[in-house]
This record gives structure tokens, C-alpha cells and sequence, in this order.
């Protein structure tokens, strides 16, 4: 079968690592018979530079109109940029809000997952670390205080300014039945994060998703307060299988979840719509400082284009044969700086796409 994928490569390392994903997505295409042809577009600080805008109405419907989107990442070095000597919405990030929207991407799976072979690079103390962990967040991604009412107005000649937290039972129930589905492929547990004890939304968040558990008797469900979680996360990661929960917190946790691995340059993420159609993009930043230099590790955003083959293609084969190359690369001992340990073989960016293109196998 032929796929139409959208690359939006962006900015920064995006462009590297992006090559690598379609690298390997090609041999994936090859062993198994498949095929993609990918279709660039621009977003982030690229875009900004060629139009004038983050992201081009054509960008988006060239998006929608595939099967599929690979991204990079966008943004560049906030202190140190034109980018962002523009208004909020005009700067790269702000492409990265508008697709989001724009494709009706409300559901960010945020996977984090303890590599045995990076253990090391783990802060966390071996006896907090046990087993391991392997936990998903599900994060709503198109409500919230990203997308509430906002403005900055002076009241009785006090400047104020202003966000709004709205969610509605259907935008809850929609991200809820999300979690429940990806924890019953998993170890069906899902552990429900709000601030019940003081917000509104909260609290309609868990009562809605107690409405949605009913419809899955075999899933354990809890709720946890969101400051309880940032510290359990750190405690005892292991009791974690799916996180569901609302979008600004969901961000904040991600990266905490994301540094617990030690490796976020192997982390990828997936947002969904209601059907099939989904952006995958790694979950680390455009890192302008070392772009150009082939020293990014693209295992984020080939572990993100597996998601694709998996949750927008149905390729579990394939999808599965992607993550086993990535998994023997490393036990083999192949590194890029961000993850490199003594001993071990250090490579860059290409060298790595490489290596795992050639071990992608029946
Ligand atoms: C993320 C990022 C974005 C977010 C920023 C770049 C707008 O931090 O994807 O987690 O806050 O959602
Ligand atoms: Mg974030």
C-alpha cells in the first residue's frame, strides 16, 4: 500500500532528524512492501522566515490531506531570535498550537520509558528505580488554558492579564475513552490527574471520566491530584501505566516524565483525532544550538514514526520491527552524544539513521 505522509522538518535539528524517520520509514517500506512519498512543508521559524506566518493555510491543507504527519520541531533560541521579537501568535510555537487545532489533534500520547541499556543516565537512585517503568501520558491537547479566553487589559490602571480554563463533558469524555482504549493494549490501568480539591474543571473532568470507566469494567481507575503525581512521579514511577489528564498539566508532567528516562532524545509522541489521522513528532525541542552539526539523536522521531505505522497505518509488524532495530543499535552499543556512556560506540545523526535502517527485518 502506498501512504501520503506530510514532513513538516521545521526548525533547528528538525531537518536532521526528520531525514532519518523517512530513512528508515523507506527501508520499513521496503522489507515489507510498502511504499510513502513525503511532502514538505514549512512551520515554525522556517516559515516565519518565507511567509511571514509560523504556518500557511496551504501548509495546513496540505496536512490534512494526508495520510499522515511527520515533524521535526519547531522554535529557535527564544533569548537570542528574531522569531520572537514578534506578538505571541506570530511565533514559531504558535504554528505548533494552530496545527494542533486545525487537524482537531486532541489527543498527545506521550510515552516514557526506562531503557535498561540507559539506566544510567536515569537521576533517579536505583532503589526509586526498581524494575523500571513504562508509562503513557494521555494528554488532552486542544482545550484548556492553551486555548481559553485570554487578554491583557489594565483594570482600574492595574495591568492584568488573563487566561481562562474551560472544558466542556464532551472534549473530557472524547480524551477519556482515548486513555481507556490504550490501556486495555496495555496493563489496563489508568490513574486520572486533576485538581479536584480546588478547580471546577476539575471536577467535572472526574466525574465524566468515572461516567467513561463504567463502559470498561476490566480497567483499574484512580485519580491523583496533580501535585501528588509530580511527586509520585519521582518516588515511585513504576506504579504508572496510563496517565490521563488535561492539557497544562499534562505538559508539565510530560517533561518530568520525559527526564526520569535520562533520555529524552529517544522519546516519541503521537497526537491524535478522533479517527486514525495523527502528527508524530519526537518529544525533545529543536536544540538550535547543536542544528547542522549531525550530533542529534533521531531515535525520538524514528520511535515517533513507528507510532505512525501503529496508530495511523495499523502496521503492528512493522511498527514492531522499527522498535526492535532501534532496541538492538543500542544493545549493540551504538550511541549519539546525548546518550553516550563509556564504552560505548559514539555515532552522529546519519551514521544512527544508518544503523537502524539496516536492521529493520521480517
Ligand atoms: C509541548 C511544548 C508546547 C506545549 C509548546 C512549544 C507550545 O512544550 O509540546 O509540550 O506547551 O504544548
Ligand atoms: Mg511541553
Amino acid at each position: 500500500m502506498n501512504y501520503h505522509i506530510t514532513t513538516i522538518p521545521g526548525d533547528g535539528i528538525g531537518p536532521e532528524i526528520v531525514k532519518e524517520a523517512c530513512k528508515v520509514l523507506n527501508q520499513a517500506g521496503q522489507v515489507f512492501g510498502h511504499s510513502f512519498d513525503f511532502q514538505e512543508v514549512l512551520m515554525g521559524g522556517c516559515s516565519i522566515d518565507a511567509y511571514g506566518v509560523p504556518l500557511t493555510e496551504e501548509a495546513l491543507e496540505t496536512a490534512r490531506n494526508s495520510d499522515a504527519v511527520l515533524l521535526g520541531a519547531v522554535g529557535g533560541d527564544v533569548g537570542n531570535s528574531r522569531w520572537y521579537d514578534v506578538a505571541p501568535n506570530l511565533r514559531p510555537e504558535a504554528g505548533l498550537l494552530a496545527i494542533r487545532k486545525g487537524l482537531n489533534l486532541f489527543a498527545n500520547i506521550r510515552p516514557a520509558y526506562l531503557y535498561r541499556e540507559l539506566a544510567g543516565a536515569c537521576p533517579l537512585k536505583e532503589s526509586i528505580i526498581g524494575d523500571g517503568f513504562d508509562l503513557v501520558i494521555m494528554r488532552e491537547l486542544t482545550g484548556g488554558l492553551y486555548f481559553g479566553e485570554r487578554y491583557t487589559k489594565e483594570v482600574d490602571g492595574v495591568v492584568t492579564a488573563v487566561d481562562t480554563l474551560t472544558y466542556n463533558e464532551n472534549e473530557i469524555r472524547r480524551i477519556a475513552v482515548k486513555a481507556f482504549d490504550i490501556a486495555m493494549k496495555r496493563r489496563k490501568r489508568v490513574i486520572s490527574v486533576d485538581k479536584a480539591n480546588v478547580l471546577d474543571s476539575s471536577r467535572l473532568w472526574r466525574n465524566v471520566v468515572e461516567q467513561v470507566a463504567k463502559d470498561y469494567p476490566e480497567i483499574t481507575l484512580s485519580h491523583m491530584l496533580v501535585d501528588n503525581c509530580a511527586m509520585q512521579l519521582v518516588m515511585n514511577p513504576g506504579q504508572f501505566d496510563v496517565i490521563l489528564t488535561e492539557n497544562m498539566f499534562g505538559d508539565i508532567l510530560s517533561d518530568e516524565a520525559s527526564m526520569i528516562t535520562g533520555s529524552i532524545g529517544m522519546l516519541s509522541s503521537a497526537s491524535m483525532n478522533e479517527s486514525k489521522f495523527g502528527l508524530y513528532e519526537p518529544s525533545h525541542g529543536s536544540a538550535p544550538d547543536i542544528a547542522g552539526k549531525d550530533l542529534a539523536n533521531p531515535i525520538a522521531t524514528i520511535l515517533s514514526a513507528a507510532m505512525m505505522l501503529r496508530y495511523s497505518f495499523d502496521l503492528d509488524a512493522e511498527a514492531d520491527a522499527v522498535e526492535k532495530a532501534v532496541q538492538q543499535v543500542l544493545t549493540e552499543g551504538y550511541r549519539t552524544g546525548d546518550i553516550y556512556g563509556e564504552g560505548c560506540k559514539k555515532v552522529g545523526c546519519a551514521k544512527m539513521g544508518d544503523l537502524i535502517a539496516e536492521r529493520i527485518a521480517r
